[in-house]
């Protein structure tokens, strides 16, 4: 088989940058290891932000988003007893709109087939070679035996696990990498949610965040041990714990229900450079990991995907290497802002065991002066709707 441009990933990153090819007449093949519904399965992010609205618009794929999607003006944060509330809208005028990742795959998804553009499913890259020199060949394993898809250039939207990332040589990638040492322990349940909008808690028994799919569907975490095994939470310790954690004006309002899914999933902060490497071209989490407090996983990625479409149009369709020759610098230095905004949200929000009381003292006057600065909140404000880039 034989396309221009492989990628290999469908999850947004892939799809999205398939979706944007398309639509400039370049052929795409997505080889994705796991089958469409195990894809569609995953609960993941529910936060799209300015990044990831411009992705689906230019995509022509933004129709149930906006129907659909809830669209937030601010959220709320409770530290030291007292709940404040972060006017996104009135501090910079934008919002942000809470729909699932899981509707946002679904819609390229379904994009991708009335395109016919071709999908293998359960067809994982096991080896890419040709990079340096083209053409580029990738080998994959697909209905049990041993294929090859030959392309002009290749796009890791493989994950944090994937293949891609590694075909860069040692001597040339460089890794930066921060493992938190707790987790989130989520819970999804088929309840309405507790308030209008978002509610980030920092309490002494840790971290909580009170957050939604739809008025009918919401989402819970709260931080805990890395090691948590969710069969020692039973439900009504999970809604106990949120209840204190997030105050008796969240918990009077929470209504609780058995859960769908609960999950313990680890915070780590990852980017490895450069993103690029001859005809290989790397984009969303194969490339970078954020801890999930600014909500900013997705929206990276749709950002990668948006400007790699760009520098492979410009490639192939005017033989113009300009931007593909700035793209890993230009991603990477939005990526670092929002490694910084992301770290510092983590490092705000959450309890850190051992924390020596100076620490304690200065994460206190942090928060309590995010609460009285507009100054500090909109430089917040700005990072959660997305900055430019
Ligand atoms: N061959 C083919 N597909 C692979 C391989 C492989 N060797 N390895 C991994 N994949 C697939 C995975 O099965 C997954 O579907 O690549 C896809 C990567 O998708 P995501 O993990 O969703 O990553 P990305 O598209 O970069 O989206 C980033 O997803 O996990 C969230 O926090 C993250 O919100 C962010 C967003
Ligand atoms: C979510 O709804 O899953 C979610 C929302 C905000 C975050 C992280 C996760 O910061």
């Amino acid at each position: 088989m034989r396309t221009q441009v492989g990628i290999i990933g469908a999850g947004p990153a892939g799809l999205l940058l398939g979706r944007l090819l398309t639509r400039q007449g370049i052929d795409t093949v997505i080889l994705e290891k796991r089958s469409a519904d195990h894809v569609l399965g995953r609960i993941r992010a529910g936060v799209l932000d300015s990044a990831t609205l411009e992705a689906l618009r230019e995509a022509d794929c933004d129709q149930r988003m906006k129907s659909d999607g809830l669209f937030h003006d601010g959220f709320d944060i409770i530290a030291n007893n007292n709940r404040f509330h972060i006017d996104l809208k009135g501090l910079t005028g934008q919002q942000v709109i809470v729909y699932g990742q899981t509707e946002v795959t679904r819609d390229l998804m379904d994009a991708r087939n009335e395109d016919g553009a071709p999908t293998l499913y359960e067809a994982a890259a096991v080896n890419i070679e040709g990079i340096e020199s083209g053409p580029v060949r990738i080998t994959h394993e697909h209905e049990g035996s041993r294929k090859e898809l030959v392309c002009d250039y290749v796009a890791g939207c493989d994950g944090f696990h994937g293949v891609a990332a590694k075909t860069i040589p040692a001597t040339i990638r460089r890794t930066f990498e921060r493992v938190y040492p707790f987790g989130w322990l989520g819970l999804f349940a088929d309840v309405p949610p507790c308030s209008h909008e978002l509610i980030y808690a920092n309490h002494a028994n840790g971290f909580a965040l009170a957050s939604m799919r739809s008025q009918t569907r919401s989402r819970y975490y709260i931080q805990c041990p890395i090691d948590t095994d969710p069969a020692d939470w039973p439900d009504e310790r999970v809604w106990d714990e949120l209840a204190i954690r997030l105050g008796p004006q969240a918990a009077a309002s929470m209504k609780r229900g058995p859960s769908l899914e609960k999950s313990v999933a680890p915070l780590r902060s990852f980017v490895a450079e450069p993103m690029r490497h001859g005809r290989l071209f790397l984009a969303g989490d194969a490339a970078h990991i954020v801890p999930p407090t600014g909500a900013k996983g997705l929206n990276l990625a749709s950002a990668d995907a948006l400007v790699l479409a760009r520098a492979l149009t410009a490639l192939i369709r005017e033989g113009s290497g300009t931007l593909a020759d700035t793209y890993s610098a230009d991603r990477l230095e939005h990526i670092w802002k929002v490694e910084r905004f992301s770290w510092w949200m983590t490092t705000m929000l959450h309890r850190f065991s051992g924390q020596d009381d100076f620490n304690a003292r200065i994460q206190l006057a942090e928060l309590d002066y995010l609460r009285g600065s507009r100054a500090e909140q909109t430089s917040l404000a700005e990072n959660y709707v997305g900055l430019p880039f």
